[in-house]
């Protein structure tokens, strides 16, 4: 007989936790920062492990993350930037699924008090930082005493993208092999490039139509374009780790805006097309490569959204700072506040 989804996130955990105890302490806090994907994470192989079909490979965003502070309770309440979440909300619902994983007599519920350190709406997904900062609260707080590539395991099974977020810097989720998914995680590349940029090009905040998890099912699905997919990761993956050895931002930059655009090409001819670009996101893509031609080397990622996240160095700042007003610079190597 097969094993239903949650008995297989359950065994997943089991196998990363080997009998741990689950006595739940004081409250614990932790922090993770947000990531940009340079190569994008588009596709699972399995549902509902969130493995995935290709590596991936992104950049953490340094103080731009989540901050969260879980406690043991009777039953479950949430809190986000500073109000209750409607138990109701389908981020909600998606949370008590994850915390069902980690539930024990001693532990039937918890209280989850989570600060997005970026704002929702600047376009940084808050759901890796979220899921990266939880796991990291929960290891204190049941005491399990898991290193990061463990804890990568578990925020993968919140969300994909979060197992890049066990550590700052530039990580490669190896998709592995194993049915299990005990082998798909995250793995820090150990580059520093302290003049590298992020810059947010917020074009909406309203909220998107449709989010990563069905944009890649239904692509995934139906695009006749998927099939090239893993062939364009595989180049770029080959590309990108060397420019990002040689701090190059010509060669990082155009592979990481070719990704992005390929990964939205996928999705467009999806049926019905998943399409997550609004006229405001050409206009900003356009005006990128006018920047560039008039000698400005900055170029863009897009990720399952209509905003632009940009690549630069520090020196490029002040200029693209005028051209583009509200831009929000992040320094991924940054110091720490
Ligand atoms: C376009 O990690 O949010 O940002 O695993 O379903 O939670 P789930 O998806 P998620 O997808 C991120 C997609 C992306 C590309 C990336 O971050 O690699």
């Amino acid at each position: 007989m097969s094993l239903s989804g949650t008995d297989r996130r359950r065994a997943a955990v089991g196998a990363v936790l080997r009998g741990r105890a689950a006595r739940p302490g004081s409250p614990a806090t932790a922090t993770a920062p947000a990531n940009v994907a340079l190569v994008k994470y588009w596709g699972k192989r399995d549902a509902d492990l969130n493995l995935p079909v290709t590596d991936s490979l992104s950049v953490s965003l340094g103080d731009a993350g989540t901050r969260t502070t879980v406690a043991a309770a009777e039953r479950d309440g949430f809190r986000l930037n500073g109000g209750a979440v409607d138990p109701a909300a389908p981020e909600a619902a998606r949370l008590a699924r994850f915390l069902d994983l980690f539930r024990s007599p001693a532990c039937p519920g918890f209280a989850v008090d989570s600060v997005n350190t970026v704002p929702t709406a600047a376009g940084v997904a808050s759901s890796a930082s979220g899921f990266a900062a939880l796991v990291r609260a929960l290891d204190g707080l049941l005491g399990w005493g898991l290193d990061a590539a463990s804890l990568s395991v578990l925020a993968r099974l919140g969300s994909g993208s979060a197992c890049r977020s066990l550590w700052d810097g530039f990580v490669r989720w190896r998709a592995g092999v194993a049915a299990d998914g005990s082998d798909s995680r995250g793995e820090p590349l150990g580059v520093e490039w302290p003049d590298l940029r992020v810059g947010l090009w917020v074009v909406s905040d309203r909220p998107k139509a449709t989010g990563s998890r069905e944009g890649m099912l239904r692509t995934v699905g139906t695009s006749p374009l998927y099939a090239g997919w893993p062939s364009v990761v595989a180049g770029d993956l080959a590309a990108v780790e060397p420019a990002i050895a040689a701090r190059d931002l010509a060669a990082l930059g155009a592979a990481a805006e070719g990704n992005a655009m390929a990964m939205h090409a996928t999705a467009a001819a999806a049926r019905p097309a998943v399409l997550y670009w609004l006229p405001e996101s050409l206009h900003a893509m356009a005006r990128i490569a006018r920047l560039r031609d008039d000698g400005i080397p900055v170029w863009f990622t897009m990720d399952a959204g209509p905003n632009l996240k940009l690549l630069f160095e520090a020196a490029s700042g002040p200029a693209l700072c005028a051209a583009v007003p509200g831009l929000r610079e992040l320094r991924p190597f940054g110091p720490r506040v």
